[in-house]
């Protein structure tokens, strides 16, 4: 098996599953012409964050990592009328980008683009106190995503989903001699999510257009979890 018919695969499902569409393409191509990585989600895997949000009839979702709001369109297209997206992003000039494309997607009432590293602006998210998120995905720096998926205990109510990308990284998250603090980071979530009985959790390995990599699947069973200490 070769990335060429992953990549092949992943088109000929997406242009029926996940056909052009104006805002989501002009997004992408905002992204690419601000300079910014090819990171964002595949167009499948958007749809699969989208019915994801939809199955938890999510009100309110929370995002880590919002590069030019490709996902965050997908997933401010699942809530319903009065429904709420934060996303939290580091750099400013994304974060700029990424308000653009949800204007032009008629999101800007929906969808808040929150600037600052996400350990920086989540304590006030946690302090505003409920409703809680029904649906958080974590999609930032991976080495810190084992402390992320604290605040995201601390953040989703119970019958919420936590869901973390990029969680397989080639295959190298077997390596725990690994120094890359990516591998570090995604290795301790997977360790927070065996630790942690308060979720029902999975990893499930992709392949596609981004590659071969995974997802990370916690559905809140226990109850919520106090945030962190500072
Ligand atoms: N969710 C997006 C892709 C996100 S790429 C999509 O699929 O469309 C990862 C993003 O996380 C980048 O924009 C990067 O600037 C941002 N990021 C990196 N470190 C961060 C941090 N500590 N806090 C918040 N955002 C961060
Ligand atoms: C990277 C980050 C992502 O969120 C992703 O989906 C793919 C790659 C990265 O930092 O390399
Ligand atoms: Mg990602």
């Amino acid at each position: 098996m070769t990335q060429e018919q992953w990549s092949a695969v992943d088109h000929y499902l997406g242009a029926l599953l996940a056909p052009p569409d104006a805002a989501l393409d002009a997004a992408l191509e905002a992204t690419v012409a601000a300079g910014m990585p090819a990171i964002s989600v595949s167009p499948l895997q958007g749809k699969l964050l989208q019915l994801l949000a939809r199955t938890v009839q999510a009100r309110r979702i929370l995002e880590l990592g919002t590069l030019g709001g490709y996902s965050a369109i997908w997933l401010a297209r699942a809530l319903p009328p009065g429904g709420r997206l934060i996303t939290l992003e580091a750099n400013p000039d994304h974060a700029a980008v990424a308000r653009a494309n949800l204007e032009r997607a008629g999101l800007a009432d929906v969808a808040e683009v929150r600037v600052g590293p996400a350990l920086a602006t989540l304590p006030a998210l946690a302090a505003q106190g409920p409703p809680w998120f029904d649906l958080v995905f974590l999609d930032a720096d991976k080495a810190n995503l084992a402390a992320y998926f604290r605040w995201a205990r601390a953040l989703t109510r119970q019958g919420g989903l936590i869901i973390a990308d990029n969680v397989v990284r080639k295959g190298a998250v077997i390596d725990a001699t690994s120094v890359d603090p990516n591998i570090q980071g995604v290795r301790a979530l997977t360790a927070a999510l065996a630790a942690d009985a308060g979720v029902l959790a999975t990893v499930l390995q992709t392949v596609g257009s981004k590659g071969y990599d995974g997802l990370a699947l916690a559905l809140v069973t226990g109850a919520m979890l106090p945030p962190p200490e500072r």
